[in-house]
């Protein structure tokens, strides 16, 4: 018998682990076959796909098969300075203290041009590096040199498998236009290190990896990660209504779904408010889900009426068409029905509005992929 909770199962926003984390066992598979072989990969999804929670799990099946894992977000690391003092955070936490002795395991840092300084945290004990900001540019780069080739010189010296973690990869050109070349460089040394690079931006990461005239160009397996199936999301969302000690009828389920279409994030984000209205004992029916769903927009408000200010008079107009019907906005017919100006002006809207990530694009056919954007458009009427 489940028992009832107060606790809402669903979560959106944070990394979706242990009982938040569902499906995916194909690609925990297949990414931690490629780790352990050293092979890298690059993983592309659009935003809030699951790209994290999935190289999370990935992680936990590597470190079951004793392969040392280090991990570095481009995302929080503006300068080459920063990137170095993660990377040696992680190299220390991740790799150094699964090695070494405590008192062992800053030796790893031995030799490198710039020291670090290292800071103690005294709450909890962990520790924090940094590099003297004053040191002259190349003796930073020098050193985040040596730091890329630590991970595996150490592992490789006990014989044990290691990736290397690279998440908003997208982030590396902004960071320094000089720095993919460097890590490229070090890279190609280190067959037998995995380096696993996920990002959204998904033109940016389609330059990195497939021009021929970038550094990364075609040095990794492209794994595209798609939406969750409906199947596994569905028997998900009634087991996480059944633990907790509520029912979910199935053409609610539908109706979520319908909504969402596996997109993983959307899909908690609706089902979190769902259960929020379902009582312990009750049953969510699929007339809820429309009330779910205009929680949702009343939560969202304040985002898409910033999307939508940013957006121009042309974007607007095809975001609107696109709420209505899904299509094709550059066919005479579609602006017609539409009543869009030039194709050449809704060319450049849709080319904004994709890299924006707020539209997806096949072969001409045109939809907004930003979840419940186009309920919130129709909604508001805007
Ligand atoms: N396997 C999963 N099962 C259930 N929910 C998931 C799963 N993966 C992701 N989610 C949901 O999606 C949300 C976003 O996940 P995550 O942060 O891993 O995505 P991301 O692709 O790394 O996003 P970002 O582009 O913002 O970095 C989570 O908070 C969770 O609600
Ligand atoms: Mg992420």
């Amino acid at each position: 018998m489940a028992g009832e909770s107060d606790t809402n199962p669903f979560r959106y926003g944070a990394l979706a682990l242990d009982d938040a984390f569902t499906d995916r066992a194909r690609e925990i598979k297949e990414l931690t076959a490629d780790a352990l072989s050293g092979q890298d990969v690059v993983l592309f999804a659009p935003r809030r796909y699951g790209k994290s929670s999935l190289m999370w799990r990935v992680s936990q099946e590597l470190v079951k098969r004793r392969a040392l894992v280090a991990e570095v977000n481009l995302m929080t690391t503006p300068t080459i300075t920063r990137l170095a003092e993660k990377l040696a955070r992680a190299i220390h936490d991740d790799i150094a203290s699964r090695l070494f002795r405590a008192k062992e395991r800053l030796s790893v840092f031995q030799g490198l041009r710039v020291r670090p300084v290292v800071t103690v945290d005294p709450d909890d004990g962990s520790l924090s590096f940094s590099f003297d900001a004053a040191r002259r540019p190349e003796d930073v780069v020098a050193t985040l040199e040596r730091l890329l080739e630590l991970p595996g010189r150490l592992a490789g010296e006990r014989k044990r498998p290691v990736a290397l973690v690279f998440d908003e990869f997208q982030e590396v050109v902004d960071i320094d236009p000089q720095l993919p070349r460097l890590m490229r460089s070090v890279f190609q040394e280190q067959p037998e290190v995995a380096h696993v690079y996920l990002g959204s931006k998904r033109h940016m990461m389609h330059r990195i990896f497939n021009d021929a005239n970038e550094p990364f160009w075609r040095s990794a397996k492209q794994v595209e990660l798609g939406v969750i199936d409906t199947g596994p999301f569905g028997e998900y969302i009634e087991r996480q209504f059944e633990r907790t000690g509520r029912t979910i009828e199935r053409p609610a389920v539908d109706a979520v779904l319908a909504h969402t279409h596996g997109h993983p994030y959307a899909t908690q984000e609706l089902c979190y408010f769902l259960w929020q209205r379902t009582a312990a004992g009750e049953v969510a029916v699929a007339a809820d889900v429309r009330l779910a769903l205009g929680s949702v927009l009343n939560s969202e408000h304040a985002h898409f009426s910033l999307v939508w200010d940013d957006a121009s008079s042309h974007q607007r107009l095809l975001l609107r068409a696109l709420a209505d019907e899904p299509g094709h906005p550059l066919s005479s017919d579609y602006r017609r029905r539409q009543g869009l100006p030039s194709a050449s002006s809704m060319q450049r809207a849709l080319q904004a509005l994709e890299q924006a990530e707020l539209i997806g694009r096949d072969r001409g056919r045109a939809w907004i992929s930003e979840p419940f954007l186009a309920e919130w458009i129709e909604a508001n009427d805007a």
